[in-house]
């Protein structure tokens, strides 16, 4: 037997392989709820226009109801022969209510159908995030408030570089997440305008209202070219773009926490929520969570990759490689919002090393920038020249093995004559966070305030809701 919802002229079934090959529905299953959503307003419309009768509709949409609530208890037979999730749910519609159920695919084909149904899932997709981000951020700034003062080295070079806190270091990653938030914000109002209507590739002679539609799935208007409609997946391309950028955040964050836990680091530690044990060595701990976070941004960037390598030499309008556009984004979205999620248990949970941060912290001459600047205020030399003075301070201090701190005055004046004991006030690594008062800086009281801010943002955000 031939399909019956496409197999007017054909005679044969297709070979297994064809059907193999053609299958969609393990993947586009998943569009059940948008696929539903789009169809009521088409029907609705179909009816307010005179296309199709009131009580048709009427039917349409309580089959369509029936069908919502036998997917959401599982109870719903997904057959393979039908291909995709559309001829699935009106096959099932026809079983309900009969022939009207023929009537709901007027002035539409599946080629809009999936573009309507996929940006609607996208548009989800955009919004679980935000608000997965939205609690990230809420577990940074809180962490953040915490230790606005607990001073850290900073890095460059993976080489220790100036003393930081720790909370302005989480307040990093804030703005990071702010501006993936904005990313996902600027996809949202591109891909938000309907394709519904556009039928195959030319629109349609019936007397539709893509408007109506557009209104009732929360579109703020139709797509203005029937090609184009069809035709794109640029708004999947763009949210994956966001999701890349923002994977790669997570992951850098991750990589950070995998060698803050690292014994040779010890700057902080993960409880037993987020740490593994290992099967041969007990005395393990290892970051499992992290690792994966770093690892799961292969599949956020693989999934980018593909599709963009889907549509590049794709000819306008629906071609059926396009098909191929759910199942690495649809596991691309899940990697990253599993991603944010872990990231932020994590930093819930770790606890970092006040004492080991603060001697590391002033490892390595952390305070070699703070002396340099002193010499610049207190006697006016030009940069350069207390750049040469510091280096020699230091080589000084290295000969000894002892920090900077630590090197007397008496060979600090052999070097340069006019350095005072004053000097010493800025060789602390807390005289030199707290000095850091320039806007962004490290200082504690620049961390403490910009938290505050941020709290109270978000705070407001949470309740405008
Ligand atoms: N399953 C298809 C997809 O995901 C739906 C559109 C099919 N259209 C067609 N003309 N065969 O792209």
């Amino acid at each position: 037997m031939s399909n019956k919802m496409w197999g007017g002229r054909f005679s044969e079934r297709p070979d297994e392989i064809m059907e193999e090959i053609n299958v969609s529905i393990d993947v586009d299953r998943h569009l059940f709820a948008q696929d539903i959503a789009a169809s009521k307003a088409h029907a609705a419309m179909l009816a307010t226009q005179g296309i199709i009768t009131a009580s048709d509709a009427k039917n349409i949409g309580k089959g369509l109801d029936t069908i919502l609530s036998e997917i959401g208890k599982g109870g719903f037979a997904f057959k393979r022969a039908l291909e995709d999730i559309h001829m699935n749910v009106e096959s099932r519609l026809s079983e309900l209510i009969g022939p009207a159920a023929g009537r709901l695919h007027t002035a539409r084909s599946r080629n809009d159908q999936v573009a309507t149904d996929f940006r609607l899932f996208v548009r989800d997709v955009i919004d679980e995030t935000d608000a997965a981000l939205a609690a990230f951020q809420q577990a940074l700034v809180g962490r953040a408030l915490e230790h606005a003062g607990t001073v850290m080295p900073g890095f460059t070079h993976l080489q220790t570089a100036q003393p930081v806190t720790f909370g302005h270091h989480l307040l990093a990653y804030v703005e990071m997440a702010a501006r993936d938030r904005g990313r996902f914000q600027d996809a949202r109002k591109r891909l938000n305008e309907s394709p519904l209507g556009a039928a195959a590739l030319a629109g349609t002679s019936f007397p539709i209202d893509r408007h109506a539609t557009a209104k009732a799935l929360l579109f703020d208007r139709p797509m203005a070219n029937s090609l184009d409609a069809v035709s794109d997946r640029d708004f999947v391309l763009e949210t994956l773009s966001a999701a890349s950028i923002c994977a790669v955040h997570m992951s850098r964050f991750a990589e950070e926490i995998v060698i803050w836990t690292s014994p040779l680091v010890g700057l902080i530690r993960l409880s037993d929520k987020f740490t593994t044990g290992s099967s041969i060595m007990p005395q393990k701990r290892n970051p499992d969570a992290a690792e994966l976070v770093r690892a799961k941004t292969g599949r956020v960037i693989g999934a980018l990759n593909g599709l963009l390598i889907v549509m590049k030499g794709l000819p306008l309008a629906y071609q059926k490689d396009m098909q191929e556009d759910k199942q690495g984004a649809m596991e691309g979205f899940a990697a990253l919002s599993l991603a944010i999620r872990a990231m932020t248990g994590m930093v819930r949970d770790l606890v970092p090393d006040e004492a080991r941060m603060k001697a590391a912290a002033g490892e390595g001459y952390a305070t070699a920038t703070d002396l340099a600047d002193w010499l610049v205020r207190t006697l006016k030399m030009p940069f350069r020249g207390a750049h040469h003075v510091t280096g020699r301070i230091v080589a000084k201090a290295a000969e000894g093995g002892v920090a900077l701190h630590e090197v007397p005055l008496s060979e600090m004046q052999a070097i340069e004559p006019k350095i005072t004991k004053d000097v010493f006030g800025v060789l602390s690594v807390e005289s030199s966070v707290k000095s850091r008062t320039s806007f962004g800086g490290t200082a504690p009281k620049n961390v403490a305030s910009q938290a505050k801010a941020w709290a109270k943002r978000l705070e407001k955000e949470r309740k405008l809701g």
